[in-house]
């Protein structure tokens, strides 16, 4: 079991998997971290396809990207229309809480990933439509995010590359 800094040091982009498939029960306990995650009224506006036919993946592979190839499994996100409750709070405060409720419940899903020996890429980039059509998804809903998932062929985790800690901290004491 990592400690949880350590877990976050861990977690990165992986965009080169082994092709080893994934045990049912820990993907599903990828989704159970997500399903557990906060959210703006607790709308909880997401839905998750779990895709790991491997006909179904190679067409996500050409419909995101190339790297996708060998992942054992996509989770694909769908946004739910907010809530009533959380509609009006987002026009009373000007804000999207809808796709921050959506980030959230990723971080949850790649976390619980790394924690369970996996990796992951969240992939923003990809063909809405066309994956729509291919997993019968409703024109009319959002997908969002898709993360593929699997066994990285990386065995050491790279150096981070962010903004030092004076770039993005205020303190007000
Ligand atoms: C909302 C979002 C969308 C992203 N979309 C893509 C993508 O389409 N393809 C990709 O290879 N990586 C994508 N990434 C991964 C980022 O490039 C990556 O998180 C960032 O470069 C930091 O690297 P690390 O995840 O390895 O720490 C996305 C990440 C986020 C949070």
């Amino acid at each position: 079991m990592n400690n949880f800094f350590e877990l976050i040091e861990k977690r990165e982009s992986c965009r080169r998997y082994t092709g080893e498939s994934i045990e049912k029960e820990k993907l599903i306990k990828c989704i159970e971290a997500a399903r557990l995650a906060p959210s703006a009224c607790n709308g909880q506006p997401w839905q998750f396809y779990l895709v790991t036919n491997s006909d179904i993946k190679s067409k996500l592979v050409k419909l995101t990207q190339a790297s996708s190839k060998n992942a054992s499994a996509f989770i694909v996100i769908l946004e739910e229309k907010p809530r009533l409750q959380t509609k009006i709070v987002n026009n009373l405060k000007n804000q999207e809480y809808t796709q921050v409720d959506i980030g959230i419940a990723t971080s949850h899903i790649c976390l619980a990933a790394t924690e369970l020996g996996l990796s992951t890429c969240i992939l923003g980039w990809f063909n809405e439509d066309k994956i729509k059509e291919l997993l019968n998804i409703h024109l009319s809903k959002r997908i969002r995010l898709i993360i593929s998932i699997g066994y990285s062929s990386n065995k050491e985790p790279s150096k981070k590359t962010r903004k030092s800690l004076d770039k993005i901290l205020t303190i007000i004491d």
